[in-house]
């Protein structure tokens, strides 16, 4: 079995050596141009010769939970090969931690204590009310689930808002655009945790982030695009929108000068919500090549990507 690693801003040497570990018969090599035809292959975000290159795959696995970059391919057929993303391999508890951290950092003003204390200041403010905080996660997917499980634990009223409809013990599921108006319009807190596809991209603008309640905060931990950057700035001038902690940005490393570094109200983060774990990814990956190898049906992998849905 032969399997070509092409991941960008990734250092090859640990995963080559990891999956060769866990794939002792097989040849793990790095893709440069002009390589030998591999079985399977390890990616993120690899360039299109990659693919045109590379016409005996058996199966695409993609080192991290959002396939937008890759979908964007020209991919081979998914009958063969199968595009299969990483499902969880770690990243829910991340995920989990990260969300539940910005809610509760809003909610109990954490932010303003800091900012009293490196004043010296010896302040109080008055408690709020827990049910005066829904919180609202878009996208009940492997990470939105868990996350919205991890806030009920907390008592948060939370609410979820999914493509398919969905039961998730303690919390209020809506779903479809049909239920889209009612899912934000009792959401004080909205977390986006949606794969980034044609129907998402610019979700969070401003007809959308008006229906939140008045005094609504913004966590962005899905992708840069699904944000319009300008409304939300417009709608914290205004009032509306309180604040907001951004995971993920339209252009990645956010640029210089960029208005959300610098203000007040946005917390901001480099695209660490959740990390791609190397050794958690390494099981999973190799656990599925085998299960490939030995034949085992493409419907039978976690994580295996619709292509025609976009995630
Ligand atoms: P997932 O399991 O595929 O879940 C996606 C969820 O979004 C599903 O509940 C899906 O609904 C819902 N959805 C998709 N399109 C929708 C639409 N048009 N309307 C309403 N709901 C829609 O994905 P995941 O593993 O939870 O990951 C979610 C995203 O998180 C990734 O795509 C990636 O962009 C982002 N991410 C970010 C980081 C970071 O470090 N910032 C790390 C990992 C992942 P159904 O359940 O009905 O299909
Ligand atoms: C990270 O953003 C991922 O999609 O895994």
């Amino acid at each position: 079995m032969h399997i070509a690693f092409c991941c960008t801003d990734t250092k090859a040497e640990p995963w080559l050596q990891g999956l060769q570990a866990a794939l002792p018969g097989a040849t793990v090599q790095l893709w440069s141009p002009g390589a030998a035809l591999a079985d399977y292959a390890v990616v993120w975000a690899p360039p299109q010769a990659f693919f045109d290159e590379q016409t005996a795959l058996r199966g695409v696995f993609n080192i991290g939970a959002g396939v937008d970059a890759l979908v964007k391919l020209r991919l081979p057929d998914a009958t063969q090969a199968p595009v299969v993303r990483l499902d969880d391999a770690g990243m829910s508890v991340q995920m989990a931690e990260y969300v539940c951290h910005a809610v509760i950092r809003h909610f109990r003003e954490f932010d303003a204590y800091e900012a009293d204390v490196a004043r010296q200041e010896w302040s109080y403010r008055k408690p709020r009310r827990r049910s005066d905080f829904p919180v609202g996660i878009m996208g009940l997917g492997v990470l939105g689930e868990r996350v919205s499980r991890a806030l009920a634990q907390f008592d948060f009223p939370v609410r979820g808002w999914s493509r398919s409809a969905k039961t998730v013990p303690g919390v209020q599921c809506f779903s479809g655009l049909a239920g889209l108006n009612d899912f934000l319009a009792a959401t004080r807190v909205l977390v986006c945790l949606l794969p980034l596809t044609p129907d998402t991209e610019s979700i969070m603008r401003k007809e959308t982030l008006e229906r939140l309640l008045p005094g609504a905060y913004i966590i962005n931990v899905a992708r840069g695009a699904h944000l319009v950057d300008d409304d939300l700035m417009a709608l914290i001038d205004s009032g509306h929108i309180a604040g907001a902690t951004l995971d993920v940005f339209r252009v990645e490393p956010l640029p210089a000068g960029h208005p959300f570094w610098a203000h007040s109200k946005i917390t901001v983060t480099p695209h660490t919500s959740a990390r791609t774990l190397r050794d958690e990814s390494i099981a999973q990956i190799a656990g599925k090549i085998q299960a490939l190898h030995r034949g085992a049906p493409i419907a039978s992998l976690a994580g295996v990507v619709d292509l025609k849905k976009g995630y």
